[in-house]
């Protein structure tokens, strides 16, 4: 009996190191929900470090930080209230499998159903996709670390430019991006301003929402995807561990059992059991019907998809311009910070207009495998707390007039290589020939409008 006893706690003890081990492998691939941590590891250590990066930033030493525009996603929040629909109802399903009297049984039998029966369903819909307590300190520690990053810029009494998405959780990171830069920093005005123009352009853009947003069939490929071999067999497997019969589940169950191990571990910094059901290859699997919604609904899909960014991309450009202005006419810089909150939906298509981590085949339900090595990965580019960062520098003693003024992009803190050059830094001229035909023709208004209707004609059917 007492042998039995020590048995049955090696095995539980062996049991929670191979959950420990599942777990670490799934971080990587939780698309659109990983942490920020996950992209850059050595934060876990020190949240204020700037990183091995930090070092060789290639620029000249007589270049200085004129401006610096931050795009910035939102911190860790919560599920939104549909999210948390459907882990109430799959939740729901497995008590409901599980009589009472014989639950020790039923324990033995199928050891996943009991344990996520035994978890507590602790969100509720009024969590909404609030910003999390982790949500606030991403912001403040990404605050800090700017701030150590570009000192110049950030020096007390400068102004910044704060705005933001109208979305609570958007609000709540900018007011935390604030207070991590302590109390010394002038804003504007008092408020974070509202502006979803720039930072939701998705919901203004008529064809988006027409094409792509309201369309049943422009995900196409997503449903195609759920119903494919790949997910069908996660599907399976995830029935038989939790003993319910396959038809019971379906591929927005499993993604929502897959998502709550991702909201466990970046909310509260633990390893649910709702993670013991899912192996790396299952991972890679939803991180990739992930990955393929975002490519269908905010990236190279839909050409409205990107074009819809217009506004934010002339914005940039625009205030990158009256600060070169500015400079040669030594007026002192306006805006030299521009900080703005908005969605992994306003990084997305902007990093799409300008070409960046384009594959050379599209996304595809039915090219998964070809797909493994792809640059469209999202848990990589917009993870909580992403961060898109402009940088326009002056630069002295040059040779060469065109290089007086110098710009850098930062993705997660990291520098980015420009896709007409494959270097980390530009002249602000070749950027803007770069982009000429999108600086010329790319803009919001005629990009949206929908083909108009004739009402007289329609009138008289
Ligand atoms: C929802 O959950 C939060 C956090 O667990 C709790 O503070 C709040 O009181 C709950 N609200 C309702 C309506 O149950
Ligand atoms: C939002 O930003 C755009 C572009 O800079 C500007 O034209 C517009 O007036 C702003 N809207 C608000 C409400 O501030
Ligand atoms: C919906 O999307 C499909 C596939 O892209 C497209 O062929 C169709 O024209 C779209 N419908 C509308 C109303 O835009
Ligand atoms: C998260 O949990 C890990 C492992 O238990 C621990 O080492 C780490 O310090 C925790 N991080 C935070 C921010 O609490
Ligand atoms: C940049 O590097 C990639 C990969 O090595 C290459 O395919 C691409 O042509 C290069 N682009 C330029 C502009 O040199
Ligand atoms: C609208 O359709 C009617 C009937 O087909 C046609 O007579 C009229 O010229 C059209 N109007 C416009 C503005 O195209």
């Amino acid at each position: 009996m007492a042998s039995l006893r020590v048995g049955a706690v090696l095995l539980f003890a062996v049991l929670l190191l191979l959950l420990e081990v599942a777990s670490a492998g799934l971080n990587g691939y939780f698309g659109t929900k990983s942490r920020y941590e996950d992209v850059n590891p050595y934060l876990v250590r020190d949240p204020l470090s700037l990183g091995p990066a930090a070092a060789g930033s290639g620029l000249p030493p007589s270049c200085a930080p004129l401006q610096l525009r931050a795009l910035l996603r939102h911190g860790t929040r919560y599920p939104t209230a549909e999210q948390i629909r459907r882990l109430g109802d799959l939740h729901a399903r497995l008590l409901r499998r599980r009589p009472a009297a014989d639950a020790e049984l039923s324990a033995a039998a199928c050891p996943a159903a009991a344990a996520l029966a035994a978890w507590q369903m602790w969100y509720n819909e009024s969590l909404d996709g609030r910003l999390a307590p982790q949500g606030r300190r991403d912001m403040e520690h990404l605050a800090r670390r700017l701030a150590a990053r570009f000192p110049a810029l950030f020096a007390a009494r400068r102004r910044l430019v704060l705005a933001s998405s109208s979305k609570h959780r958007c609000l709540q990171s900018g007011a935390a991006f604030r207070r991590g830069l302590g109390p010394s920093f002038s804003l504007g005005g008092d408020e974070v301003e509202v502006n979803d123009s720039l930072m939701r352009f998705f919901d203004h853009c008529a064809k988006f929402v027409a094409l792509v947003e309201e369309n049943d069939t422009a995900m196409g490929q997503v449903k195609a995807f759920k119903e494919g071999p790949e997910m069908r067999k996660v599907v399976e497997k995830v029935a038989s561990a939790l003993c319910l019969p396959v038809e019971e589940l379906n591929a927005d169950l499993v993604q929502v059992a897959f998502l709550t191990c991702s909201y466990e571990l970046a909310i509260k910094n633990v390893t649910s059991p709702w993670c013991s059901l899912f192996s790396e290859e299952d991972a890679k699997v939803l991180e990739y019907l992930n990955d393929l919604k975002q490519y269908w609904k905010r990236g190279y899909g839909y050409d409205i998809n990107s074009r819809s960014s217009c506004i934010l991309f002339q914005d940039i450009f625009q205030h990158l311009d009256k600060a070169v202005e500015e400079s040669k006419s030594s007026k002192p810089i306006s805006s030299p910070v521009i900080v703005q909150v908005g969605h992994a939906e306003t990084l997305q298509p902007l990093l799409a207009l300008m070409g960046f981590f384009k594959d050379d085949e599209p996304l595809k339900a039915n090219n998964y495998i070809r797909q493994t090595h792809r640059k469209f990965r999202t848990g990589r580019i917009v993870p909580y707390a992403a961060n898109l960062v402009f940088v326009l520098y002056h630069c002295d003693q040059v040779k060469n007039p065109e290089e007086e003024y110098q710009v850098q992009m930062l993705l997660n803190e990291k520098l980015m290589l420009f896709q007409h050059s494959n270097e980390t830094i530009s002249t602000y001229a070749e950027l803007k020939h770069y982009y000429k035909n999108i600086l010329e023709n790319c803009h919001f208004k005629e990009e949206c409008e929908l083909p108009k209707v004739n009402n007289t004609a329609i009138d008289e059917l």
